[in-house]
């Protein structure tokens, strides 16, 4: 079982690095690209920010872990790039939500009014508490380590529970946008490409939950490289 571990990781970031490709292709392509001047230019930084944060970053950042164990890289720094990488997902996610916060306000559009941006907010928030909670309880001050164990199995499974939040965040996001196109019925070229997008975060995301899930792919150091 142990031997899927190498197959695996790299599909997982075919996966993810097709699903970054496909957003880009589709918001390049089909819906004008990116500028920073509250049109609807501004608004693709959205969907192009949170796929490659609270998709393609923070799916790497949970299976490091288990990549760099194999790899026997000194516990503090397998800790110290998870959060970073974290952190690097979080910032993403902020930039992309006052990207589409702005675009909104600039076209008098009202704000969190769709079950997606509900969602949305609520990955966001989730994601940021995760974030705070692990630095403070695992990095600094770094509590003592009795608590440490208490919290790992909440960590693990929020860890988890928050990344399939934002899939299914995203999926709502994509088909909201290709519906406002108005044509989502005659399945337009765009559409292809966004439904694939979303679907292919669907696969990464499968991927890192099988491969965080599996006690199988806990290698020899797993242990020595990460006690808590
Ligand atoms: C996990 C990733 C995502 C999160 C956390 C997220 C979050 C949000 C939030 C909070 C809003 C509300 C903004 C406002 O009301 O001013 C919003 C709006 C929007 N997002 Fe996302 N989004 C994500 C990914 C995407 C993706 C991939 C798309 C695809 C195009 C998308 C499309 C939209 C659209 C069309 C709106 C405006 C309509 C609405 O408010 O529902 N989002 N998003
Ligand atoms: C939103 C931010 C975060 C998310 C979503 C998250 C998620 C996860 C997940 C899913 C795991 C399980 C990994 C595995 O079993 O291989 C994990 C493990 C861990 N995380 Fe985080 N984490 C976050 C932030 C942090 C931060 C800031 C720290 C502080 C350094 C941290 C420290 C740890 C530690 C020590 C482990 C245990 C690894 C082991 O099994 O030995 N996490 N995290």
């Amino acid at each position: 079982m142990a031997l899927m571990f190498i197959p695996l990781a790299v599909l997982a970031q075919l996966l993810g690095l097709t699903a970054v490709a496909l957003i880009s292709t589709w918001l390049v392509k089909y819906l004008d690209g990116f500028a920073w001047d509250g049109s609807s230019k501004q608004f693709n930084l959205h969907p192009f920010l949170m796929v490659i944060g609270l998709i393609y970053f923070y799916g790497n950042a949970i299976i490091i872990y288990r990549i760099m164990a194999g790899l026997n890289v000194p516990r503090l720094a397998v800790k110290i790039a998870h959060f970073v990488l974290q952190l690097c997902a979080f910032i993403c996610a902020i930039i992309a939500l006052v990207a589409v916060f702005q675009f909104h306000n600039a076209n008098n559009i009202a704000n969190m009014y769709s079950m997606h941006s509900w969602a949305g907010i609520s990955t966001v928030v989730m994601f940021g508490l995760q974030l705070l909670c692990g630095f403070l309880i695992f990095l600094f001050p770094k509590f003592p380590e009795h608590y440490r164990t208490l919290y790992m199995s909440s960590h693990v499974f929020f860890g988890v529970f928050i990344l399939g939040l934002a899939g299914a965040t995203v999926l709502m996001g994509i088909g909201e946008k290709l519906a406002f196109a108005g044509n989502y019925s005659e399945l337009p070229k765009a559409a292809i490409i966004g439904n694939v997008a979303g679907v292919t975060c669907i696969g990464f995301i499968c991927i890192i939950i099988f491969i965080v899930t599996n006690p199988n792919f806990k290698f020899q150091g797993y242990e020595h490289v990460n006690n808590l």
